[in-house]
């Protein structure tokens, strides 16, 4: 099996695919509040051909793991043709996707059908007004009847992440009810400052979650359900589901950090924190694709920063929705 590594020695397995920048929430953390966001035209996204080259070569170099993400995924037209082609590709033994849930309950059956197995879903409240404060427009019971389909179909792991915010979701006990009722990851994420729409005042630190929820009774450490990957997990006693933590703040994973991201419009990201992009849209388009594939890959693994520190910037030219997380 061919590997790829970087310049520090870390094996890099891990391939994040934005499909689209555009979203049918417009999260708090992540969009801004007034305007229309600046979405990328279509002729300037890559397409799925192009995807599905740059996966297959990228696969023959050593990526083995395929997440999908947005902004919203499944707001993509012909979304279900894309992950049926990529999970026909033999030699990718992971593909996954990170959805809002909106769309979920009407998509779940083709995404099955499709060969999608496993499923993350970003969930931030279980209560309706602060989902519908978080989300600006969402309705929670649309999301709600989507996990309830993919459980009822099979999806196994199913995570939810859920990104804390002082004040407004920081009361995590309708999570810790759901990990008794149902065999679901509840992944808490430490709020990165992307955007200026949120302060830092509304941060709170994957310690301070654990000191809240030990008030609950005694959290045991626990194996994650698809081995490697950003969160550490725990379990309360009795419980069908688990606790994750992922704290990109205060506690980086840089020295285990396994991937790289691939933007909607063609570039090629190192690092969530770093400005530094690589672009694979050009070369692609007029070069050999395998060719400029390994080319992009090389310069890829040549920059990726050792650590956040190396790589962080005041300013982020990009936000979330068009990272893809
Ligand atoms: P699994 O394979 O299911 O563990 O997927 P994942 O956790 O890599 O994917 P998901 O899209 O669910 O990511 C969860 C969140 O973790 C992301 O949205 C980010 O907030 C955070 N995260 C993931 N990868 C990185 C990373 O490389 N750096 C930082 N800082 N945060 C990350
Ligand atoms: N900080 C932390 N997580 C974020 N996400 C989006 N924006 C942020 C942020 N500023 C999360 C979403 C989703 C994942 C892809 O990224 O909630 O779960
Ligand atoms: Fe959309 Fe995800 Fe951004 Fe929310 S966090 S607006 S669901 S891309």
């Amino acid at each position: 099996m061919p590997e790829l590594f970087d310049n520090h020695n870390r094996r890099i397995d891990y391939l994040r695919v934005s499909i689209t920048d555009r979203c049918n929430l417009r999260c708090i953390y992540c969009m801004p509040g007034k305007g229309a966001p600046h979405f990328k035209k279509h002729k300037d996204i890559l397409t799925y051909e192009e995807i599905e080259l740059f996966v297959s070569h990228a696969i023959k170099q050593g990526i083995s793991k395929v997440r999908l993400t947005g902004g919203e995924p499944l707001v993509r037209r012909d979304v279900v043709d894309l992950i049926k082609s990529l999970s026909g590709l033999p030699e990718l033994h992971d593909i996954s996707l990170t959805t809002n849930g909106i769309l979920l309950a009407d998509f779940a059956d083709v995404l099955w059908e499709a060969g999608l197995k496993r499923i993350n879903i970003s969930l931030d409240s279980l209560n309706p007004e602060k989902f519908k404060c978080i989300t600006r427009i969402g309705n929670l019971s649309a999301v709600l009847n989507g996990i309830q389909k993919v459980f009822e179909i099979g999806f196994d792991p199913v995570k939810i992440n859920a990104v804390v915010l002082k004040g407004i979701n920081d009361d995590l006990s309708d999570f810790i009810k759901l990990t008794f009722n149902y065999p679901v990851h509840v992944r808490f994420i430490e709020y990165m400052p992307f955007s200026k729409q949120i302060g830092l005042e509304r941060f709170v630190s994957c310690s301070e979650m654990m000191e809240k929820l030990n008030k609950f009774g005694k959290l045991e450490e626990t194996d994650s359900p698809t081995g490697s990957g950003p969160a550490r997990y725990m379990k309360f006693k009795g419980a069908l589901g688990t606790l994750g933590f992922i704290s990109p703040m205060s506690n980086h994973f840089c020295p285990e950090c396994n991937r790289l991201r691939l933007t909607a419009d063609g570039k090629l990201k190192t690092c969530l924190f770093s400005n530094d992009e690589i672009d694979v849209i050009g070369p692609m388009r007029n070069n050999h694709p395998e060719d400029a594939v390994k080319e992009v890959l090389r310069q890829a693994l040549e920059k990726k920063p050792k650590d956040h520190s190396t790589a962080r910037k005041n300013h982020f030219m990009r936000t979330m929705f068009q990272i893809g997380g």
